[in-house]
């Protein structure tokens, strides 16, 4: 029998589309099993200014289909010093709040086990990112909602830039993974996706898009997540603009629309999933890991692990990508 009887949730770092329904989840989660529920504002911040209040099942009435957070997010560099931590959990023990469900990415996590090895609270974490780049789950809530917000746009432009035989440099975010660039590259056609797991080799992408480009003379699309080390889509059309001034080269940067809109059906229902799983999590009293989903099955992995070890991009994928662009 877990002694918790109060939980704080807060959400951290960059939202993502399906937060608030995670919170809808933990909410109702907690109040199904007779715990009452804390919504902190701000992430840790709202830890530390002591900005949290009690939420009750209409707090999350006519959420599921938003996007952002209601608790808003925020990256706390107060909560990056001792001192923070120390204010953060003497608000949380005069408020009575006895456990924390963290939802947010890396970051994060970062801060929840530090928060959780200097200070006996149970955390459980819900991964919320549009990267999709958290080790422990397949995936992370937000990222189908992002990947179908950057194909709807890759489509859009490829209808100006099929008109116009033009080659697009296009960017989306991932600033240290390319899940987001390779899953919407492929879904969406396009020519060459770089990402920051691979070096670019650009003398191979030159030779490709000359042949690509030349032998279509349709249009080509390249897909560059923001991480990628030849230095995001503008550094990279420039290059190839100059070498080629034969090529009409434009770039779309698509930048943070792709983290706003209501979330698609799978991200709702995974963040429905996880938020109950922390709970009941919290209630084994698991204490400092993710909830995350294997193989559409929730699992737990130590915050430790999920942020050690590096989610690899599927080979399979990767190869797709060379077969179909030929
Ligand atoms: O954490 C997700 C992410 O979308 C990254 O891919 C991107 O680099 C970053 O957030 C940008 O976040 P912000 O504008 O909030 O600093």
């Amino acid at each position: 029998m877990s002694s918790i009887k109060c939980v704080g949730v807060l959400t951290s770092g960059g939202d993502a589309p399906g937060m608030n329904a995670a919170i809808r989840a933990v909410v109702r989660g907690c109040i199904y099993n007779n715990l009452k529920v804390f919504g902190i504002k701000k992430g840790y911040q709202g830890l530390i200014n002591d900005e949290m209040e009690e939420m009750f099942s209409k707090s999350v009435s006519n959420i599921i289909q938003t996007g952002g957070t209601i608790l808003k997010s925020a990256r706390s560099m107060d909560f990056k010093t001792e001192e923070g931590r120390k204010k953060a959990y003497e608000n949380l023990q005069n408020r009575g709040v006895d456990a924390l469900v963290v939802i947010g990415g890396d970051g994060t996590f970062t801060g929840a086990r530090i928060f959780g090895q200097e200070y006996d609270i149970p955390i459980v974490g819900i991964p919320g990112t549009i990267d999709n780049d958290l080790y422990g789950t397949d995936y992370t809530i937000g990222y189908d909602t992002a990947l179908n917000t950057v194909v709807e746009a890759v489509d859009k432009i490829r209808d100006t830039a099929t008109a116009h035989s033009r080659l697009f440099f296009i960017e989306v975010m991932g600033r240290d993974a390319g899940f987001l660039a390779l899953r919407s590259g492929i879904a969406s056609g396009a020519e060459a996706i770089l990402v920051p797991e691979i070096k670019t080799d650009y003398t191979q992408l030159d030779s490709f898009l000359h042949n690509e480009y030349r032998k279509t003379k349709s249009s080509s699309i390249v897909l560059v997540a923001e991480g990628d080390e030849i230095g995001g889509a503008i550094k990279i059309a420039e290059r190839v603009g100059k070498d080629h001034p034969e090529y009409d080269v434009r770039v779309t940067i698509l930048g943070h629309i792709q983290r706003g809109g209501s979330p698609s059906a799978f991200d709702r229902v995974v963040a429905s999933q996880l938020g109950v799983a922390a709970v009941a999590a919290l209630l084994d009293d698991q204490r400092n890991i993710m909830v995350g989903l294997s193989e559409r099955k929730v699992v737990h992995t130590p915050f430790n692990q999920a942020l050690k070890n590096k989610k690899a991009l599927n080979p399979q994928l990767l190869e797709l990508t060379n077969i179909l662009s030929i």
